[in-house]
C-alpha cells in the first residue's frame, strides 16, 4: 500500500492478467493481418500497421470502459478490474504506434514540421465531411499519454486521489474525441459502413452498461430508513449479511459497509482510500476487510490498515437487537476503534 515506492509490485495474479492481455493482443493482430492480406492483398505494411493498432486500441478502450459498470452489475467481473491500468497502458501503447505512424506516413514528407502539418495541412475546421479528423486523434492521444504516465500508485499518492481520479475521468473526453476522430475520418476515406456500425454498437453498449450500473447504485442511494432509535436507524435483519461479507447502506448521502466477522458486526465507511473502491463489495481475508479493486486492507474494528500501512477509514456504531441491525450514521474519526455488535 502506501509505505514506499516500488516500480511494479508483480505477483502471480498480475502476471496471469498480463499474460492474457498479451495473448489477446497478439491473437487480434495476427487475425487482423491475415484477414487484410487475404481480402486486400494490395494493402501496404504502413496501412496494415496503422489500421491494426488503431482498431486494437479502440477495442481495448471499449473493454476498459466496460469493466467499471460490469463489476458494479456483477461481482464475477471483479478480477478484470484488479489490473485495469495495465490494460490502459497497453491501449495507450497501441494508439501511440498508430498515431506516430499516422504522422510519419501522412505528414513527414513535406517541408512543414510534421506536428504543424497535422493541424495545418487541412484547415477545413468548419466542414463536417472534410474535417481535419487527425487533430482529434492527437488530443485523445495526449490524454491517454497523461493517464499512462500517471498510472502508477506513486502518482496517485503525490497528486492526491481526488486530482488523480479527476485526471483519469478525462478518459471519457478522450473516448468522445476518438469516436469523432474515427467517424469523421471514416466518412472521408471508407465507403464500407461496417466500421461506423461496429463503433456505433460499441458506443451504444457502453452507454447502456453505464446506465444500468447507475440505476443499480441509485437503488442503494434511495433506500429509505424509517425506524429510528436514539440516533440509530434500522437497516436490515442480521442474517441478511453473509459471514465475512458486508451489506452497503446509504444514509444521509454517506455509504456505509456493515461487515459480519467472527460472530460480530462492524461498520466502516464504504470508500477505499486507494481509489475509492467500494469496500462493502469486498470480503474479509486474513481477518481484514479487503477492497475488491486492488486489495487494500482494513481492520474491521478500527478501519485502520494493518501495520506498516497507514490508511484509515471512518468507523460507525452498530447494534443488534432481536436479530435486527441498527446503525448510527454519525461517523467516528478515521481509524477510531469500535467494539462492534455481538450476534
Ligand atoms: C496523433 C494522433 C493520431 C493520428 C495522427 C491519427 C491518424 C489517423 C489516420 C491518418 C487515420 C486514417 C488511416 C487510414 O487511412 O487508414 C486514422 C484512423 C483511425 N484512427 Fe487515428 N490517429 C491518431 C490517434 C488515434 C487514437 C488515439 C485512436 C484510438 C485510440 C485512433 C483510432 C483510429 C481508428 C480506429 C481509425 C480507423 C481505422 C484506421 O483506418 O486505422 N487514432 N487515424
Ligand atoms: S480502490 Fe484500490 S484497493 Fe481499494
Amino acid at each position: 500500500m502506501s509505505t514506499a515506492y516500488s516500480a511494479v509490485g508483480w505477483n502471480r495474479q498480475k502476471k496471469i492478467y498480463d499474460g492474457w492481455i498479451a495473448a489477446f493482443c497478439i491473437s487480434y493482430l495476427a487475425l487482423f493481418i491475415s484477414l487484410t492480406l487475404l481480402f486486400n492483398s494490395e494493402a501496404t505494411f504502413e496501412t496494415i500497421l496503422i489500421r491494426s493498432t488503431s482498431t486494437l486500441a479502440v477495442l481495448l478502450l471499449h473493454i476498459i470502459l466496460s469493466i467499471g459498470p460490469l463489476t458494479r452489475l456483477n461481482k464475477k467481473f471483479m478480477p478484470l478490474l484488479y489490473n485495469r491500468r495495465h490494460l490502459g497502458v497497453t491501449m495507450f501503447s497501441f494508439s501511440a504506434v498508430h498515431g506516430i505512424f499516422g504522422i510519419i506516413q501522412f505528414h513527414s514528407l513535406s517541408n512543414t514540421n510534421p506536428l504543424l502539418s497535422l493541424f495545418l495541412s487541412n484547415t477545413n475546421y468548419g466542414s463536417i465531411p472534410a474535417f481535419p479528423f487527425q487533430a482529434l486523434g492527437f488530443f485523445a492521444l495526449i490524454i491517454f499519454f497523461l493517464m499512462a504516465i500517471t498510472s502508477h500508485d506513486f502518482w496517485l499518492h503525490n497528486l492526491s486521489p481526488i486530482v488523480w481520479k479527476t485526471l483519469h475521468m478525462f478518459v471519457y473526453a478522450a473516448y468522445i474525441l476518438v469516436v469523432m476522430h474515427v467517424m469523421l475520418g471514416v466518412i472521408q476515406y471508407e465507403k464500407n459502413p461496417v466500421f461506423v456500425l461496429i463503433l456505433f454498437t460499441g458506443s451504444a453498449s457502453l452507454i447502456i452498461l453505464h446506465l444500468l450500473a447507475g440505476l443499480k447504485e441509485r437503488k442503494i442511494d434511495k433506500m429509505k430508513f424509517k425506524l429510528q432509535e436514539d440516533g440509530f436507524v434500522y437497516v436490515c435483519e442480521a442474517d441478511e449479511i453473509e459471514d465475512s461479507r458486508a451489506k452497503i447502506f446509504c444514509i444521509d448521502q454517506e455509504r456505509i459497509a456493515v461487515y459480519r466477522h467472527e460472530q460480530k458486526l462492524y461498520a466502516i465507511h464504504n470508500v477505499c482510500k486507494h481509489q475509492g473502491g467500494p469496500l462493502g463489495e469486498g470480503k474479509i481475508v486474513d481477518g481484514c476487510i479487503t477492497c475488491p479493486w486492488h486489495g487494500y486492507q482494513y481492520l474491521p474494528h478500527n478501519g485502520q490498515s494493518p501495520p506498516p500501512f497507514k490508511e484509515r477509514v471512518s468507523t460507525y456504531d452498530v447494534r443488534v437487537n432481536h436479530n435486527k441491525v441498527w446503525l448510527n450514521p454519525i461517523a467516528f474519526a478515521e481509524g477510531t476503534e469500535r467494539e462492534g455488535a455481538l450476534l
